[in-house]
């Protein structure tokens, strides 16, 4: 925190006004559901994104970022619009444009979640820039509220059609406890994801893949999902059962169908794994992942080969269970796992990779973490 402000100092003269951080996640369950009402259980990482904000006497908006070797950004406030300034400044500059900031900023960015690695590194950044504007400008929003513009600042100004899930736990996680997230409403429950004592871990694979569907991809399953519910006259993929909507199988056609079908199953999903950690029955949790797995690669149609093998290596080398995080196409796969597995696990997939020629993986471990918070002002 000190040497944020320290280099903020050099950097643009005076010292911040107020410090934020904002975590990256993980979902432990209910995958591509957000944005259909589902409930969702991701839980914060330890990584965080730091934001350090000051007030100007004037209009310019100056962005820099620590990963950008002091290359600093300026863009005038009135110029703000959709889709304008420098792709990555544009996660900074949408959240200041759905919050009407009204007066010029320095900004300085210390992105510590893994970029690009499906672990939310842009709601990262959103949620910081929100609550050092919120606490700035004195605008008192609510979480709820801070996340919806965080995420209207994604759709309206970056583009990218996302659903609430990532910016909602960026700041309403609690350490220890997944977030039981209930998207149409974003009412939260905290539910305990104390693995460690039970000998257990989470690994996080990031297997640096990239493929290039990652935003077309996304906003055609979003469409399918919001056709189904149309064809079938309700108001959301949450309410209808599976068996309901198995016996509605011949009113949607057959790709359709199949996407919404991953939807409703992996809401039920969702609601056993909750049941399985009240229960702290983790091999009915790691059964459930991996059919959330199934459902994603098979149905969804959203999984890629270094997923799979992640995946695939991970069970056969004595996970309880695993499965593809966040929007799919690459990023990062999750596996839950003995602690003491945990070097062997390691090996195994990164030897399958290089076997299959593929880039080598990245790994991590996290329990869940704390959400955003103001750390200094
Ligand atoms: C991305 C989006 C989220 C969610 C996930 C898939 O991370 O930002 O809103 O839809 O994909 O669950």
């Amino acid at each position: 925190m000190d040497d944020i402000g320290k280099r903020f100092t050099n950097l643009f003269g005076g010292n911040p006004e107020v410090i934020t951080t904002a975590p990256g996640r993980v979902n432990l369950i209910g995958e591509h559901i957000d944005y259909s009402d589902g409930f969702v259980l991701p839980f914060a990482i330890k990584n965080v994104t730091t934001v350090a904000m000051a007030r100007r006497n004037d209009n310019m908006i100056r962005i820099s970022s620590l990963q950008k070797a002091g290359e600093v950004v300026s863009i005038d406030l009135t110029s703000l619009a959709p889709q304008v300034g420098e792709s990555w400044t544009r996660y900074v500059l949408g959240v200041l444009w759905v919050l009407k900031v009204d007066r010029g900023l320095d900004i300085l960015i210390d992105g510590r979640v893994p970029l690009g690695a499906g672990l939310s590194s842009s709601a990262a950044l959103e949620c910081a820039v929100a609550i050092a504007v919120d606490h700035l400008f004195e605008k008192n929003l609510d979480q709820a509220q801070l996340a919806l513009a965080a995420q209207k600042a994604e759709n309206d100004y970056v583009g990218m059609p996302c659903g609430i899930m990532d910016q909602s736990v960026s700041l309403m996680a609690k350490a220890g406890s997944a977030l039981l997230l209930d998207c149409r409403d974003l009412s939260t429950t905290n539910i305990p994801f104390d693995i460690a004592p039970q000998g257990l871990e989470l690994l996080i694979i990031d297997t640096q893949a990239h493929h290039k569907l990652v935003d077309g991809g996304y906003a055609e399953r979003r469409a399918s999902c919001e056709l189904a519910v149309k064809v079938l006259g309700i108001t959301s993929l949450r309410d209808i059962s599976v068996s309901d909507y198995v016996a509605r199988k011949s009113e949607l056609d057959p790709t359709t169908y199949i996407r919404g079908f991953h939807a409703v199953t992996e809401m039920q999903r969702v609601l056993d794994a909750v049941q399985a950690l009240k229960e702290n029955n983790f091999s009915k949790l790691g059964k459930l992942l991996n059919e959330s797995h199934k459902s994603l690669r098979d149905d969804y149609n959203v999984s890629c080969p270094e997923l799979n093998l992640a995946v695939d290596t991970a069970l056969e080398h004595g996970a309880l269970g695993a499965r593809m995080v966040g929007g799919g196409f690459g990023g990062s796969a999750i596996a839950l796992i003995k602690a003491d597995h945990l070097d062997a696990i390691q090996s195994a997939i990164a030897s399958a990779f290089d076997a299959g020629h593929f880039k080598a993986p990245r790994f991590f471990t996290s329990l869940p973490g704390d959400g955003a918070q103001v750390i200094a002002s």
